[in-house]
């Protein structure tokens, strides 16, 4: 796929409608993560050096078409002022006369916050009308925001059809990471995915078992498919109507050439708490009070030899249930590993979702990874193999 991107624009005194994804963590009304706003800076940086008015849209939270006060990006500028090192000034609307009067008032090289895209009902319905009116304020946009390029909204879609589009910087890294993990990967690609429910990543199960040569399933997940191959899963987390919809993929991974790798041995205990009794089973030596809570050393073990072999890694989704030790072994020491083999310049590791950044965090691996996205929703679509429409709008 081809995109435009900002190499060669002439920046100077253009008014640059930057769409960033600002939907950031907040504790008691202030920023408690800021890695969204730290990913917009390259962009912000790269526009203002080039001369151009940074005009930046987001949205936050789900408002649904009105202004609700507790969901203002207000808090947002502070944090960000003080990341760019300049003044960046809040808008209190993202159009109407508000809007053009700031960016009338704006200098070369200054920056501005719109409020809320979602304040407007425009926005999620993709209005051209509301569109047109984001639009007014710039001589050119870019999309910066791949974490909310699944979105078929006004401001990462419609607008890219209005104005000269341009991938921002962060969004170019995301896809030059993405490319390489799942569209022109180096062979062998191990993918790990984990998470409680199969329901919930089917189509993703499928997308990747025609593209990976290895899958490893691990977390709740994993139960399920242990359980289509008749396994005893005892008292285990698992959707059993969907053993059938686990029996076809591992039918069509076996057809593909893709190994599954699911867990050999088990770490299981009665409750989910911390403090509880657990021990390490293989399966086959469940009790009938026992749940599964986290993959064994054997299953670990023959993961990192995968990892080993594997010259590409794109991971989505804890092990275990990592948020409760000793639950977090397996997840830990397979981001370890995978993070000392990317360090170290002999696996290519891509990370992203929900889950899997803090898990990571929690694994104290995350920084070795060669990517991580910031994204949740939208990398699992691109993990699905859907197009998204936010970055369908900014190809050649
Ligand atoms: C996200 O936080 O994943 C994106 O900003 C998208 O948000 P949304 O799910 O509310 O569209």
């Amino acid at each position: 796929m081809a995109f435009r991107s900002l190499d060669g624009v002439d920046l100077a005194g253009k008014r640059a409608l930057v769409r960033v994804d600002f939907n950031v963590p907040m504790a008691d009304g202030a920023v408690s993560d800021d890695t969204r706003l730290r990913a917009a800076l390259p962009t912000i940086a790269r526009l203002r050096a080039g001369g151009a008015k940074v005009i930046l849209l987001a949205h936050f939270d789900r408002p649904k078409g009105k202004r609700v006060p507790e969901m203002s990006l207000a808090p947002v500028a502070g944090p960000l002022a003080a990341l760019v090192g300049a003044p960046v000034a809040f808008v209190d609307d993202c159009i109407g006369p508000d809007a053009a009067a700031a960016v009338a008032a704006m200098n070369n090289g200054d920056v501005a916050l719109f409020e809320n895209l979602r304040f407007h009902a425009g926005e999620e319905k993709n209005d051209p009308d509301f569109a047109a009116a984001l639009a007014a304020n710039g001589d050119l946009y870019v999309n910066d925001a791949f974490s909310a390029a699944h979105r078929a909204h006004a401001s990462t879609e419609a607008i890219a059809r209005l104005l000269p589009a341009y991938a921002g910087e962060a969004m170019r890294r995301e896809l030059d990471a993405l490319d390489a993990a799942l569209g022109s990967p180096q062979r062998p690609v191990l993918g790990i995915v984990g998470g409680s429910k199969v329901s919930t990543k089917l189509d993703l199960l499928n997308n990747l078992v025609a593209k990976l040569d290895y899958l490893a399933i691990g977390g709740g997940m994993a139960n399920t498919f242990l359980f289509a191959q008749g396994h005893d899963i005892a008292a285990s987390f698992a959707e059993k109507d969907l053993a059938d919809t686990a029996r076809e993929i591992m039918v069509t991974a076996a057809a593909k050439g893709c190994e599954l790798l699911l867990p050999i041995d088990v770490v299981v205990a009665e409750k989910m708490e911390s403090g509880v009794a657990s021990r390490v089973c293989d399966l086959g030596g469940l009790s009938p009070a026992d749940r599964i809570l986290d993959a064994g050393p054997k299953s670990v073990a023959r993961l990192i030899a995968a990892m080993d072999k594997a010259k590409t890694l794109i991971w989505n989704g804890p092990l275990g249930v990592f948020e409760i030790p000793p639950f977090d072994a397996a997840t830990n020491a397979a981001a370890r590993h995978a993070g000392a083999l990317a360090k170290a310049g002999g696996l290519i590791a891509v990370a992203g979702g929900g889950d899997t950044i803090s898990a990571l965090h929690h694994a104290g691996a995350s920084g070795d990874f060669t990517f991580i996205s910031t994204a949740g929703g939208a990398f699992l679509e691109w993990m699905e193999g859907k197009e998204l429409p936010g970055v369908a709008a900014l190809q050649v």
